[in-house]
């Protein structure tokens, strides 16, 4: 995502802390984030023991927002990389005063140091970066890097929701989920005229749909053996 840089995006973002989760020194290699761990108390984050949702690469933050006030019984951590994205979907939950969101700010790379095994019922992946060319593949958040370690957090059953504009990353992640042992359900190939209730618009959904591109979405159900 090219942005223009925010101005003072730390100190915009200090303002946020109490929605912001710490981070530990990350080991130089995120291969080894799992030996250290430095789990998250997550019931005690949230003050209940409600499920737990990750939304990895949440952008400018309008669909955690608007997930997170319909659904407030559940629990929400959005993850985002660039800080001066984060700190627009950070001010955005402080804003709407919404108590069930707290924010990572790093890569996904990390997160098996920060979670549990087996403690999160469902992953929201949003129009992820495809990273077309073939060198970058490994940076896809359904590459063979990422997915392995979704298919450790996510429980028996538990949910990935995947929306994208791109037919070859959608392709590509469903055969990455069919080698995990991933079942898939609800595919769509175009996702606004197949009756789909309850669809939340993304920031970059809403580009795609004003250039009357199909979305590509489903869900992928984690099988443990
Ligand atoms: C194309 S944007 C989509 C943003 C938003 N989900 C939407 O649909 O409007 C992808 C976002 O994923 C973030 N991202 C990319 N790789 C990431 C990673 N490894 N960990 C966390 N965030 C990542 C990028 O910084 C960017 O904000």
């Amino acid at each position: 995502m090219r942005m223009r840089k925010k101005k003072h995006a730390a100190e915009r973002l200090a303002a946020c802390e109490n929605l912001i989760l710490p981070l530990s020194v990350h080991e130089a290699d995120y291969r080894k984030a799992e030996e250290n761990p430095t789990y998250y108390d997550i019931a005690e984050i949230f003050g209940n023991e409600n499920p737990l949702h990750l939304e990895i690469g949440c952008g400018k933050g309008q669909f955690i927002c608007e997930l997170a006030k319909r659904n407030p019984d559940i629990n929400y951590i959005a993850i985002e990389v660039c800080d001066d994205v984060a700190v627009l979907a950070c001010e955005r939950v402080k804003e709407a005063k919404l108590n069930n969101v707290r924010f990572m700010v790093c890569g996904a790379e990390y997160i098996l140091k920060y979670f549990k095994q087996s403690t999160i019922d469902r992953i929201y992946l949003n129009f992820s970066c495809p990273y077309p060319k073939a060198r970058y593949a490994k940076h896809r958040l359904t590459s063979p890097i990422f997915l392995p370690m979704y298919k450790k957090l996510l429980k028996n059953g538990g949910e990935i929701h995947q929306k994208t504009d791109n037919m070859h990353f959608f392709e590509y992640s469903i055969e990455r989920y069919s080698e995990l042992g991933f079942r898939m359900q609800n595919v769509s190939l175009d996702l606004h005229k197949s009756g789909f209730e309850g669809n939340i618009v993304t920031e970059y959904e809403q580009r795609f749909l004003d250039l009357g591109q199909p979305i590509y979405r489903l869900e992928a159900v984690n099988i443990k053996e």
